[in-house]
C-alpha cells in the first residue's frame, strides 16, 4: 500500500485530532501504511522517533480532545534547503510519498514548495549516495493534500476552517458569563477576541451575543467612531439596558491602519460617558478545550476526503486543499487558495477594505 504521513503545523485548533484520526483510519482501511509526523515540520526534519507508524487504536480516544495530540510547531529549519533535504531523506527511508498537512496558509505553502522541489531534493540525495537509484525511481512523486486548521477562519476557499466553531462556542460562553456580572453592576465590558487579521470571530461573536458595537480589521470604523460608539451606548442605556458589550478583534484597526485596542476603546467610554468599564481579554482560552460536534465532523470529513484525494492522485495532480463548500467536502487547488488568501492580506495592507471582503468570499 501507499505510504501516507499526517502532521499538524502552526497554531493548534480544536478538531485537528478528529482530522488526524480520520486520515489514519481511512488510510488503513484503504490498505495504506500511515505514519504520524510529530511536532510538525520539525519532526519531519529531525526524523527518528518523530515519525511513527500509526495503527487503528493509536487514534482511539482522541476525537474529543482539544489541540493536537501529535504536537505542532513553527519550524525555521524547514525554511532552508538543508532542512528540507533531511526531511526528504526521512520520508524516503520510510517509503512515504503522500503527505496530509493540517495547518494554516504558511504551513500549506511550505508543503507545496516542498513538492515542487521534491525531484531536485531526491537528485541531491542520490548524488550524495544517501538514497539508491531504485529509491529515486520508486519515490519520484510526492503528493500533498492540505486541510486548514485554524480558529481564525481566515483562509479563502473554505466556508469554515477546523476549530472556528469550537472557538465561537468558547467565546459565546465567556460573553454570556460576563453579561450576568455586567448586568448586576450596570457595567460596560470590552471583550477582546482572537483572529489575527480576520474579524470573523469578532463579527459572529457580536451577532450572537447581542453586542452593542464591534471593531474588526476588515471594516475600520469611520473617523468619528468615538462619537458614534458613545451615542450608541447612551441610546441603549436610555432605552433601559443595564449593560453594554463591545467586541474588539485583536487585529482591529482604524482607517489609518492604527490599532484600535481594547484599552483605547475603554478610554473613550470612560472619558465621555464615565461608565464603569472593564476589559476582558479572552486569549488562548478560545483556542483550547474540547472541539464542538461541528468541528469533530468537519475534521472527520476533511480527513477522509484528503486520503481519497491522495489515492486518486496521478503524477500530474496538483496539491489540493480540502475545503467545505456548502455542506460538502471538496478539493480545491491549494496554491490558488493560498494566493487568494495572500491577496486579501495585500488588499487590507493597501486599505482596500471592500476588495478584501470580496476576495475572502463566503467565509
Ligand atoms: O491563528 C490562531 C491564533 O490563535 C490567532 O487568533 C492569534 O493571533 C495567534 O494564533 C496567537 O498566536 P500564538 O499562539 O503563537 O500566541
Amino acid at each position: 500500500g501507499k505510504g501516507i504521513a499526517v502532521f499538524t503545523s502552526g497554531g493548534d485548533s480544536p478538531g485537528m485530532n478528529a482530522a488526524v484520526r480520520a486520515v489514519v483510519r481511512m488510510g488503513i482501511y484503504l490498505g495504506c501504511k500511515v505514519f504520524f509526523i510529530k511536532e510538525g515540520y520539525q519532526g519531519m526534519v529531525d526524523g527518528g522517533a518523530n515519525i511513527e507508524e500509526a495503527n487503528w487504536s493509536s487514534v482511539s480516544s482522541i476525537i474529543h480532545r482539544g489541540g493536537t495530540v501529535i504536537g505542532s510547531a513553527r519550524c525555521s529549519d524547514f525554511r532552508d534547503r538543508p532542512g528540507r533535504l533531511k526531511a526528504a531523506k526521512n520520508l524516503v527511508d520510510r517509503g512515504i510519498t503522500n503527505l496530509v498537512v493540517i495547518g494554516g496558509d504558511g504551513s500549506l505553502t511550505g508543503a507545496n514548495l516542498f513538492r515542487q522541489e521534491w525531484k531536485s531534493l531526491l537528485d541531491e540525495l542520490l548524488s550524495t549516495k544517501q538514497i539508491t537509484p531504485e529509491q529515486r525511481e520508486k519515490y519520484k512523486h510526492l503528493h500533498i493534500a492540505g486541510m486548514v486548521g485554524s480558529i481564525d477562519n481566515d483562509f479563502c476557499g473554505t466556508d469554515m476552517t477546523i476549530g472556528t466553531d469550537s472557538a465561537l462556542h468558547r467565546i459565546i460562553e465567556a460573553i454570556d458569563a460576563i453579561v450576568s456580572t455586567a448586568y448586576s453592576h450596570q457595567r460596560t465590558f470590552i471583550m477582546e477576541v482572537m483572529g489575527r487579521h480576520c474579524g470573523y470571530l469578532a463579527i459572529v461573536a457580536a451577532l450572537t451575543s447581542e453586542a452593542d458595537y464591534v471593531f474588526c480589521p476588515e471594516n475600520p470604523p469611520p473617523v468619528d467612531w468615538p462619537k458614534k460608539l458613545c451615542d450608541k451606548l447612551e441610546q441603549e442605556r436610555s432605552a433601559g439596558q443595564r449593560l453594554n458589550i463591545i467586541i474588539v478583534a485583536e487585529g482591529a484597526i482604524d482607517r489609518d491602519g492604527e490599532p484600535i485596542s481594547a484599552e483605547k476603546v475603554k478610554q473613550v467610554v470612560v472619558d465621555n460617558l464615565q461608565q464603569d468599564t472593564r476589559i476582558t481579554v479572552l486569549g488562548h482560552v478560545q483556542r483550547g478545550g474540547s472541539p464542538s460536534a461541528f468541528d469533530r465532523v468537519l475534521g472527520c470529513r476533511m480527513g477522509a476526503e484528503a486520503v481519497m484525494a491522495l489515492m486518486e492522485a496521478t503524477p500530474e495532480t496538483e496539491a489540493c486543499v480540502v475545503s467545505l463548500d456548502g455542506n460538502q467536502a471538496v478539493r480545491l487547488p491549494l496554491m490558488e487558495c493560498v494566493e487568494r488568501t495572500k491577496a486579501v492580506a495585500k488588499a487590507m495592507a493597501d486599505k482596500q477594505w471592500e476588495k478584501a471582503v470580496q476576495l475572502r468570499g463566503r467565509s
